[in-house]
């Protein structure tokens, strides 16, 4: 359960009390003259956070430098917000108040954002020593966070914490199936259409990508379609959002060296995840723009019939696939997704999905690569929302020469490039399969944390919901 907020009047009165300020803050009148003076000294001593007990008040005050640039005050805010929560709950305090003093208006509701998501837990698999949070009220004074803003904020932090669960979800719940069960859920509860293409269906379309990927598997695939189009909208053609939906990866026969690269691999159904967070939001918040979600799901095995090295896949757009590596799973699957969305004529598609090492060993987990053939107008947009939120997204070259690494001797291309240029190469085979203005996010790097890192948390982070929920909002 994450922390719940509140909009309050007064919140003078509460036992523990959070104030936001800045330099130019008076904040003395909040405290005895003692404190203040303490308070002071500490801020003068460049610490970022001052706290004090006294008559069984607890307030804390958090110092943001306003002579830093805009989007950088916003990410303080969201980490100091990281800091107080570990150090409320960690004093099993259940309820506390926040009032920004702050002349930056935007920072109480970064710092609110930052709360919810410090907030969260997956417990559902602990049946001993569970140790839930405590601190799970949040006041917040009327004059520091709008209604409207608060209500934009319960979504988008929904939107991300259920991306969150979906990823930490292991394949022994999450199956293909399931995570289609997921979505007609979600796809009620939050007012967008959904349908599932069985396996007879996908055999059907003759996506042939997906359903190499699933023949190791015993268990069937599924084409997740999701829609959102409310009566008024803003985009003639829709914008299509492609997720890759691998539920578990084992690299197939390609198998991956065990413990250490496939422990994570239940993360592979990630950029699904950041879909389905992202549909959530916008149907929560009835955005005036026409989404489609499409979401290719497997698990990649190495049962009796699975594809192999050397075989020549047919892909739903007529194209002879060459499968050099089994493990190169994610661009298949997902290459028969972009030939679907050419139905909807999409404005643009954007896929997110773990699909390269290689992503994260060049950015680590701190940014998505992302690459395409969207305009300048596209990729400054998405810029623009990825500094709003911070969540770090880093353009990789996508020069026509990189295309050479991946032509095939026997088929038309084959699915993979080599040891250099990885994220590039997948990202090139990818191309040949978008008619249409598009971006590919490589998330590998940031969708699964093995370490916490403030905020964003441990595990799942539902990396990609909150920049699409900006960049659609603004759109
Ligand atoms: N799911 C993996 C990529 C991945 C790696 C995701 C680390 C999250 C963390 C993907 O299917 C994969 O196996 N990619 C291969 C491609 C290679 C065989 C060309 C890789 O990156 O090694
Ligand atoms: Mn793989
Ligand atoms: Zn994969």
């Amino acid at each position: 359960m994450a922390i719940k907020v509140q909009l309050s009047k007064n919140t003078s009165a509460t036992a523990h009390r959070i104030l936001l300020c800045d330099k130019a803050s008076s904040y003395a009148s909040f405290l005895s003259k003692e404190d203040a003076a303490a308070a002071k000294a500490a801020f003068d001593d460049k610490q970022p956070m001052y706290q004090t007990v006294s008559g069984g008040k607890s307030t804390t005050l958090v110092m943001l430098d306003s002579s830093r640039e805009a989007y950088k005050q916003l990410e303080d805010a969201r980490r100091a917000a990281y800091n107080v929560y570990k150090g409320l709950n960690g004093r099993k305090v259940a309820e506390a108040s926040l009032e920004s003093l702050a002349a930056n208006k935007d920072l109480g509701a970064a710092f609110v954002e930052g709360a919810i998501l410090s907030s969260y837990q997956f417990l559902k698999y602990k049946t001993k020593e569970v140790k839930p949070n405590t601190f799970l009220k949040l006041a917040v004074n009327e004059n520091t966070l709008s209604k409207a803003a608060l209500t934009e904020l319960e979504a988008s932090t929904a939107g991300v914490l259920l991306a969150r669960t979906l990823v930490n979800e292991p394949l022994s719940y999450l199956t293909a199936e399931q995570l289609s069960k997921e979505i007609q859920k979600t796809g009620k509860e939050a007012g967008f259409s959904v349908e599932v293409l069985n396996k007879k269906k996908i055999e059907a379309l003759k996506m042939g990508g997906l359903l190499a990927v699933n023949r190791g598997s015993q268990l069937p695939p599924t084409f997740n379609i999701l829609e959102y189009k409310p009566a008024k909208t803003k985009n003639k053609k829709p914008i299509v959002l492609v997720g890759k939906g691998v539920v578990y990866d084992t690299g197939g026969l390609s198998l991956k060296p065990t413990p250490n690269s496939m422990d994570m691999m239940k993360c592979d159904m990630a950029g699904a995840a950041t879909v389905i967070g992202t549909l959530y939001t916008i149907a929560k918040l009835k955005l005036p723009i026409h989404v489609v979600g499409l979401i290719p799901a497997t698990d990649n095995r190495p049962g009796e019939d699975a594809y192999v090295p050397g075989d020549v896949v047919p892909m739903m757009n007529g194209m002879n696939v060459e499968v050099l590596n089994t493990d190169a799973e994610g661009r298949m699957i997902l290459a028969d997704a972009l030939t679907y969305a050419a139905k909807y004529k999409p404005e643009v598609v954007f896929d997110f999905a773990t699909l390269t090492g290689a992503a994260k060993a060049a950015l680590s987990g701190l940014a998505a690569a992302y690459m395409g053939t969207a305009d300048a107008a596209t990729k400054q947009k998405l810029e623009t929302s990825s500094k709003n939120v911070h969540e770090h997204i880093w353009e990789l070259p996508f020069w026509e020469e990189y295309g050479q690494l991946i032509k095939s001797d026997l088929a038309d291309i084959k699915n993979v490039g080599g040891s250099e240029a990885g994220a590039i190469t997948a990202g090139k085979f990818l191309e040949h399969f978008a008619t249409y203005p598009w971006l590919h996010f490589d998330i590998a790097g940031p969708a699964y944390l093995l370490a916490e890192d403030s905020y964003r948390g441990r595990f799942g982070t539902g990396v990609g919901v909150r920049m699409m929920v900006d960049f659609i909002k603004n759109y």
